[in-house]
């Protein structure tokens, strides 16, 4: 359980980052620093009121308080996770005995710039800091004696996922740069996906909800690979198959970073030389990954044929006559889900249902047909990500299939009955395991109408839920 809830702890990450860059240019008595160092303090008492001690920092690249992870970075997260790199820290650990005096004296010496790690350290033993403690990048061990991916199991799903978003920006970096990129980081954390997978294939589905507008290729690819997973368990394949699918589907794209920019994220129809570019990708993508280490070659191989379509009506078209095996089918049922439920610049995103609906019209033509069947199968009456109005007026957010019915699963209530939003999601199951009744689910909602942002309320809702 986590010590306070989503909107403190980025408020937390929010005024500490504000006070380190408000002393560059005010002494610590100036209300403009004064003021939001009172505000931190407070909030961080709160947090330190439930437990030992608290912590913030970051876990490959992304900025975490407690078990919240801030995925989306606002400027001031920016600015903090700059800071924290520069200075060699990865984490920041609070007590309870921390004292505003402190607090205050910690923030002073952070905010110098050019402070690294083991200055830092010895000015803050020599200032009497000692309720606030620093933990050295490439050191971080949790506390608890666990990998941090298992400190509580979903907010370990979300670890994974943001593990594999920062393995292929890594990629994607390299491959900017003209390296060979390392795929050792993505394999490691496949393998923990694999493992969730295999034993409950839809686990994930979920965190495929968390679309990033403005960094769509590198979600995107995180979530084919999760769905491509997802569907492989669910058809029977083995481990290994399944492995390899989360690979290819994660990697699918990677050609696109060899796509000039003002193609790639051109709004509106591609001309006809641009389309040509576009479509390179796949071809891109393969001759990367057979330069890279440790990939099966049937990975190149999918990535290759991820656009060919089941009838072969695709691109490219010199590889329309060669064989590939049915994993480039699951990936690219994966994909078009995947992409039909993103918004991007030229497209309002559909409903995970209504995209459904939309993949069947494709079944048997771009799309195996069997696959797509099983899909939907797969994904229920109401995937994991819809949200639903319920017949006591309540909108929730499905949040787990019920193998036992379809019609009934796991929800998060997110407003009430009375329209009211609730600030803390309410897990409920619509039929109980001793099978009384909550409620039915008698309408699919627009996310964009009611405003929600159905990743953030899947990132955010871990800890609260009893
Ligand atoms: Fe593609
Ligand atoms: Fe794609």
């Amino acid at each position: 359980m986590g010590s306070l809830d989503k909107p403190n702890a980025l408020r937390l990450i929010t005024l500490f980052s504000g006070s380190v860059k408000g002393m560059a240019f005010y002494p610590p008595s100036h209300p403009a620093i004064r003021q939001p160092l009172m505000e931190l303090y407070k909030i961080l008492t709160t947090a330190l009121s439930c437990g030992e001690q608290v912590s913030w920092g970051l876990i490959d690249g992304i900025m975490f308080f407690d078990d919240h992870l801030f995925i989306a970075p606002s400027t001031a997260i920016a600015d903090l996770t700059e800071r924290l790199t520069e200075k060699g820290i990865a984490r920041i650990t609070a007590t309870s005995s921390v004292s505003f005096g402190e607090l205050e004296l910690f923030v002073k010496l952070f905010s110098s710039r050019s402070v690294r790690f083991d200055t830092l350290s010895v000015q803050m033993a020599e200032g009497g800091v000692t309720s606030l403690k620093l933990v050295r990048h490439g050191d971080e061990t949790f506390d608890q004696g666990n990998d941090d991916a298992e400190i509580v199991p979903e907010g370990g799903h979300v670890a994974a996922y943001t593990r594999a978003l920062s393995a292929i920006k890594t990629i994607c970096r390299d491959i900017e740069r003209g390296r060979i990129p390392n795929s050792a980081p993505l394999i490691k954390v496949v393998d923990k996906m694999v493992a969730i997978t295999m034993e409950e294939p839809w686990a994930l589905l979920g965190l495929t909800m968390i679309k990033d507008y403005d960094h769509y290729t590198f979600n995107h690819c995180v979530n084919v690979g999760v769905l491509s997973m997802a569907l492989g368990a669910t058809l029977g394949l083995d481990t290994m198959s399944v492995r390899n699918l989360g690979i290819a589907g994660q990697l699918h794209d990677i050609g696109k970073v060899m796509i000039p920019k003002n193609i790639l994220n051109k709004p509106g129809k591609f001309s006809s030389d641009e389309f040509d570019e576009m479509k390179r990708h796949p071809e891109f993508g393969s001759k990367i990954i057979r330069e890279m280490e440790g990939l099966a070659p049937h990975i190149s191989s999918v990535v290759l044929g991820h656009h060919l379509h089941y009838n072969r009506s695709g691109y490219p078209e010199w590889a329309t006559q060669l064989p590939f095996n049915q994993m480039i089918d699951i990936v690219a049922v994966a994909d078009t889900y995947d992409a039909i439920t993103t918004l991007r610049v030229y497209q309002h995103p559909a409903t995970p249902k209504a995209a459904l609906d939309e993949m069947q019209k494709l079944a048997g033509t771009i799309l195996n047909g069997a696959i797509v069947e099983c899909f939907i199968k797969m994904m229920g009456d109401y995937p994991v990500g819809t949200l639903v109005r319920l017949d006591t007026n309540e909108v929730a957010l499905v949040h787990r299939p019920n193998p036992q019915d379809g019609k009934a699963p796991l929800v998060r209530i997110v407003i009430d009955g009375e329209g009211e939003r609730l600030p803390v999601p309410r897990e409920q199951a619509l039929v109980g395991s001793d099978g009384s009744h909550y409620a039915a689910i008698v309408a699919v909602v627009d996310p964009l109408l009611k405003d929600i942002d159905i990743g953030r309320l899947i990132t955010g809702g871990f800890t609260e839920a009893a």
